[in-house]
């Protein structure tokens, strides 16, 4: 049986990695400043993180959220420290998609409403709801297309009022910093103008930090910029390290009930493990303050580089924009350079998403590389 060919791929085959390298069979070295999609945060196989999961699966790796599983809670409470969303409540899946479908429904119950407002270059996931409020028809089938989404610019408060006041839109969904779209980002008084406009029509406000969140960029969320109180943050990506998981923080307004929201896998032993592990090292290794320290050495970099248009982003979600398509110099940089970097829906921005644990020496490795593409 062959597989179904729905991704294009580069022509490597990793078969080891330890911090911010990957090693290929062959033995050759990548320095991966793409984290596999946002998604590795303490490094390749953290020491800690290895001994943790392996520790815990032999014990125990899973069993159904019928019986009691105390490492969901002292998750919850760590998570809950850490991120400073005091008495929001956790409910444990297993993707970034699964989490904004959670919290869509569950945006959905909570009102009574069905209607979603999403933004232009958005990306939330490929199912059902969230697809849907994902800005890319090439990613929704018929199926999806049911739902009643509508889709608003960036940064178009003035809109967001006009689909509201027909009180029947359920949710607004956001991004703070898009990732898949480009990084682009609005301004402070539509942020917090949304915020305060969902309050005032009953819409639940819902902050996708499935790739912002877990410390990415220097805070522990990327809404915390601003004061705004979003009632479900959807979760992923960074929450593992690359072990499945993802979740929904859910504010104390909207109440649980049994049955309201059901899942086989989520918050199994084995990703509470690892998702403690991360918020645990996160602490330990003061990985924020490394974001801030290192994302702030990108920019003073970023000023000497040819061609550039702008640095787009926050901490280590960054983005460099081109006046030209980037594809050629981001195979360049892997094939002739070693080194991972990510696209995004805008072809002339590439991606920077490393683990936060990457330092300035990395950063050089790359400005180097890139300028000798550059030039
Ligand atoms: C902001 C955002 N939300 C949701 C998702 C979907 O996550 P997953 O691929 O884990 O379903 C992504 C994935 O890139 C994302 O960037």
């Amino acid at each position: 049986m062959s597989l179904f060919n729905v991704y294009p791929l580069f022509d490597i085959t990793p078969v080891k990695a330890a911090d911010v390298y990957v090693f290929d069979e062959k033995g050759t070295k990548y320095l991966d400043l793409y984290g596999g999609h946002a998604v590795i945060s303490i490094g390749h196989s953290h020491p800690t993180y290895v001994k943790n999961i392996s520790e815990q699966v032999a014990k125990m790796g899973f069993y159904s959220n019928s019986i009691q599983n105390p490492l969901q809670v002292t998750l919850s409470k760590k998570l809950i420290a850490l991120s400073g969303c005091k008495d929001y409540e956790l409910f444990l899946c297993n993707s970034g998609a699964e989490a904004n479908e959670n919290a869509l429904k569950l945006a959905s119950f909570h009102t009574n409403k069905k209607k979603v407002v999403a933004f232009k270059n958005g990306f939330h996931g490929r199912t059902s709801a969230a697809v849907a409020a994902t800005d890319n028809p090439k990613i929704i089938a018929p199926i999806n297309a049911q739902q009643e989404v509508e889709i608003l610019e960036l940064g178009d408060l003035e809109g967001l009022e006009k689909a509201l006041a027909k009180n029947d839109v359920c949710a607004v969904i956001i991004e703070f910093i898009q990732g898949v779209g480009g990084l682009d980002e609005a301004t402070t008084a539509f942020y917090e103008g949304a915020d305060a406009l969902c309050k005032k029509y009953n819409t639940c406000f819902i902050a996708d930090e499935v790739q912002s969140g877990f410390g990415r960029t220097g805070d522990f969320f990327a809404f915390q910029k601003y004061n705004v109180t979003p009632d479900i943050i959807p979760i992923a990506k960074g929450m593992g390290n690359g072990f499945p998981i993802g979740g929904i923080l859910i504010h104390p307004n909207i109440k649980a009930s049994f049955g309201l929201l059901g899942t086989t896998f989520g918050g199994n032993h084995l990703a509470c493990i690892a998702s403690l592990t991360v918020l645990n090292v996160i602490e330990e290794e003061k990985l924020m303050d490394n974001v801030k320290d290192v994302a702030a050495y990108f920019l003073e970099k970023a000023k000497y580089l040819p061609k550039l248009k702008k640095v787009k982003g926050r901490g280590l979600m960054l983005g460099l924009e081109f006046d030209f398509p980037i594809a050629e110099i981001r195979k360049n940089l892997i094939y002739n350079h070693k080194i991972f970097t990510g696209s995004a829906k805008n072809p002339n921005v590439i991606r920077i998403l490393p683990s936060l644990t990457v330092k300035k020496e990395h950063i050089d490795m790359f400005f180097e590389a890139l300028t000798k593409e550059l030039v």
